[in-house]
């Protein structure tokens, strides 16, 4: 097997077309995917019946969050909207008490957004083509590639984290997560290789199953790999050091101090900016700030002393945020402009965070939250993979 490392004399300069090897012999590369495939499926809710629709909430669902936990919360989502029409007639913070658990609520924004423009311009039917679909709210180009070739057939690319890693080890090319230039190479492989398969979607889906389970980020199973034998990373012992990781941004650390205050009538929450982390959502009480603040200055401000009870860090892309829990330590209600009540029974029909919901349960509320309901289950891990169009 040859398989050229650069561009050779009098093919396209960068820019034209991306650099980099063409991996050779696709045709067979696409049957050996779709042979396995059937074999080597998980049986996941959405495969077992496939809609526009059930594909449209899946992929949303899957845009940066582990497949075990989709697998949790999608069933419930559909027995809630079990129809596009269903979600895009739906106000906002129904299907965002719908969404939790999967955390990146833009993401349901998203998905509610392109219901509604599905509804309104392709008379509820989920678009077959890519442009159509990627012109919608929230889906990018691979998200458009997984509903096109999965539901409809079409020869669509898709790479995300998983097909990137399959792909340049099968090439042997040393590539880097989070590189552009690594990308534009991966959607020129995974184009051509569509275009020879016979079933894009089954080619794809087997594409995504081996790297979320087989050809994984550090240790992969060669010896269960259907493509061993054509793998260049394989042969030159690099397959798993490809590709390198991608160089980490530096992640910005936020104070948030959070008031649980709870009587008869419920808890108190707040609803967030329209822009922003949770955007919309409900919350306690929070006063955001870029350094730790005293107990006896948020006692002042909420107008009633307070005392701290917990803390605890939550991780976000592109932020630490650092909560401070704390509950008032005399009767009263605090003075908080646009706070309101919800009683614990009703807490699950709010939209609250995973963070929220910490914050609740820190404070010794008593309440069956979802991160209690999902703790201790773990469903098969797999590679995680974010879509590189996102
Ligand atoms: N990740 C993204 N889309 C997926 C799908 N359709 N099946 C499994 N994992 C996925």
């Amino acid at each position: 097997m040859s398989i050229r490392t650069t561009p050779r004399a009098g093919s396209p300069s960068p820019g034209t077309s991306p650099a980099g090897p063409e991996i050779p012999d696709l045709p067979l590369v696409s049957a050996r995917l779709e042979a396995w495939y059937p074999s080597a499926a998980r049986v996941l809710p959405w495969r077992s019946e496939r809609s526009g629709y059930r594909a449209l909430v899946s992929e949303l669902m899957l845009q940066q969050t582990q497949v075990s936990r989709v697998v949790e919360r999608f069933a419930n989502f559909m027995a809630r909207f079990p129809t596009l029409r269903s979600l895009a007639d739906a106000p906002e913070q129904e299907v965002l008490a719908a969404w939790q658990g999967l955390g990146y609520y833009r993401r349901a924004r998203f998905l509610h957004r392109a219901a509604q423009a599905i509804r309104d311009m392709h008379g509820a039917e989920v678009p077959e083509n890519v442009a159509a679909l990627a012109a919608l709210p929230g889906i990018g180009r691979y998200t458009a590639g997984a509903i096109a070739s999965i539901v409809f057939g079409q020869a669509a690319a898709i790479v995300d984290g998983n097909v990137l890693r399959v792909l340049s080890r099968l090439a042997d090319h040393e590539t880097r997560m989070g590189d552009p230039a690594a990308e534009r190479w991966a959607w020129r492989e995974s184009t051509r290789l569509v275009q020879v398969a016979s079933a894009p979607g089954v080619t794809n889906e087997a594409l995504m199953e081996l790297g979320a389970t087989v050809c994984t980020p550090a240790a992969p199973r060669c010896d269960a790999c259907p493509l061993a034998q054509q793998c260049a990373g394989r042969a030159s012992g690099r397959a798993a050091s490809i590709p390198t990781p991608r160089r980490s941004a530096a992640r910005r650390t936020i104070y948030w101090h959070s008031l649980v205050h709870v009587d008869e009538r419920g808890v108190l929450l707040t609803e967030r900016p329209a822009a922003g982390l949770w955007a919309g959502m409900l919350q306690p009480p929070t006063i955001e700030s870029d350094t730790p603040m005293d107990v006896t200055v948020l006692g002042t401000t909420w107008g009633m002393p307070v005392n701290q009870v917990a803390q605890f860090t939550h991780v976000t892309s592109h932020r630490t945020v650092e909560f401070t829990v704390l509950v008032s330590s005399s009767a009263g209600t605090p003075a908080i402009a646009g706070a309101r009540r919800v009683p614990l029974e009703l807490l699950e029909s709010v939209a609250l965070s995973n963070a929220a919901w910490r914050v609740i349960e820190c404070a010794g509320v008593p309440v069956k939250t979802p991160l209690s309901a999902s703790a201790g289950r773990r469903a098969p891990r797999a590679a995680r993979s974010a879509p590189t169009d996102s």
